[in-house]
């Protein structure tokens, strides 16, 4: 009954996916509190007071209708409140008109693919890579081209950048902070890349869009600040989500934001309603975006995430780990003490710490620990590293 490529796919199941499961198993040997599990991107820490707040008052109102369908874009209320937020955080115009909300940042991702690519045409992916996009753009017929970072800073590498664009490049999906290594791009990087793609515009007479994956926007440390991609950038498209700004990952809420430099602007939000419609999103949910609206300047607590980060990143450098160190979202992405990266997490699992190989992100002799966890789990964990790095 399968579909032969969705067999295919199944086969190179994710590495997150397979560490989750071996954490459960564990966890019924060991028990949970002995089990490390940094494999997962799932924050433990609950939505900040205001935004719980929020969702109560909306729930207690009375108001009658607020669970019907609505315009496949979302409500025009909360599309303007977003769109004056981003305008005022990005230092670019920004309408309602050009903001869909979706289903958190993954809806968007597949609405923008399926929108702007026809068959066979190309999309620049930077490796290490959020596993995922891979399958994204392949939904939509789209071709991912893997173009990897410079090794020792995990900033794009413009030279090998350029030689990958060509005549079929339709997007360059931009993700920063990034998932897994915690790098935010680097301003003058982002205008180099902006130069590049207006000269290679021009050579091929084509358009090329930069499409932000922003989930982690406001998980940001150490005063860095984070370039504004619409500001730099003709042709783009901004995606965000609220799953780890606001720590509402099972609800699913995020939105579009399409530049207004962009040409025929207005078909092309056309295109993404009706992408996020014929997807089977219909709308974002209706609940949500209210909730939203009303959140927008709120976030999860940094220091908590700057707090897990310090006490892990420290650790593994006096345990001999080279490591960049995350200037956002909350991963570390180490060197293995080996260079194969999948047998050193299966050796991790032998001192119940769960890591994901860097195979997975698409760079090798790496591992991906995700510290949103319980300060305890980590506090428990860090003999393990220790017994784990003594092992080479
Ligand atoms: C880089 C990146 N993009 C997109 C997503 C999907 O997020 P959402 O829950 O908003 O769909 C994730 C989730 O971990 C992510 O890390």
């Amino acid at each position: 009954m399968l579909s032969e490529k969705i067999a295919k796919n199944l086969g190179r199941s994710s590495w997150i996916r397979a560490m989750f499961e071996e954490g459960e198993k564990l966890r019924k040997i060991h028990g949970a509190d002995k089990v490390y599990d940094f494999s997962l991107g799932n924050p433990e820490v609950e939505p900040p007071a205001a935004v719980k707040g929020k969702l109560k008052d909306i729930v207690l109102s009375g108001e009658q209708g607020i669970h019907r369908y609505m315009s496949n874009a979302g409500y025009y209320s909360v599309r303007e409140k977003v769109a004056e937020y981003f305008q005022k955080e990005k230092g670019v115009q920004m309408k309602p008109e050009n903001i869909v909300m979706t289903c958190g940042a993954a809806g968007g991702l597949n609405v923008v693919f399926k929108t702007i690519i026809n068959p066979g045409e190309e999309v620049i992916v930077f490796s290490p890579y959020f596993a995922e996009y891979l399958f994204y753009i392949d939904n939509h017929g789209g071709k991912p081209v893997i173009v990897p970072v410079d090794k020792d800073t995990f900033q794009p590498d413009l030279e090998l950048f350029e030689r990958h664009l060509n005549p079929l490049t339709k997007a360059v999906l931009i993700n920063s902070p990034n998932n897994p290594t915690g790098v935010v791009y680097n301003e003058s990087i982002l205008a180099r890349m902006a130069e590049i793609i207006g000269k290679k515009e021009k050579e091929y007479g084509t358009q090329i869009c930069v499409v932000a994956d922003e989930p982690y926007d406001k998980i940001i440390y150490d005063d860095v600040k984070l370039p504004s991609i619409p500001a730099i950038f003709k042709n783009s498209i901004t995606i965000n989500s609220f799953s780890k700004s606001l720590a509402l990952p099972g609800e699913r809420i995020g939105y579009i934001a399409v530049g207004s430099d962009i040409e025929d602007a207005g078909l092309l939000v056309d295109g993404l309603v009706f992408s996020n419609r014929t997807l089977g999103f219909v709308n974002a949910p209706a609940l949500f975006q209210k909730v939203v609206a009303g959140s927008l300047e709120e976030k999860v607590d940094i220091g908590y995430y700057r707090k897990r980060r310090d006490i892990l990143y420290n650790h593994l450098v006096k345990l001999g780990f080279s490591c960049v160190k995350p200037q956002g979202a909350f991963y570390l992405f180490p060197k293995a003490l080996i260079d194969d990266d999948v047998e050193f997490a299966r050796r991790a699992l032998k001192y119940n710490l769960l890591i994901v190989p860097g195979s997975g992100f698409g760079w090798p002799g790496h591992f991906r620990l995700s510290y949103c966890v319980s300060i305890e789990m980590i506090g428990n964990s860090l003999p393990a590293f220790e017994a784990l790095a003594k092992e080479f």
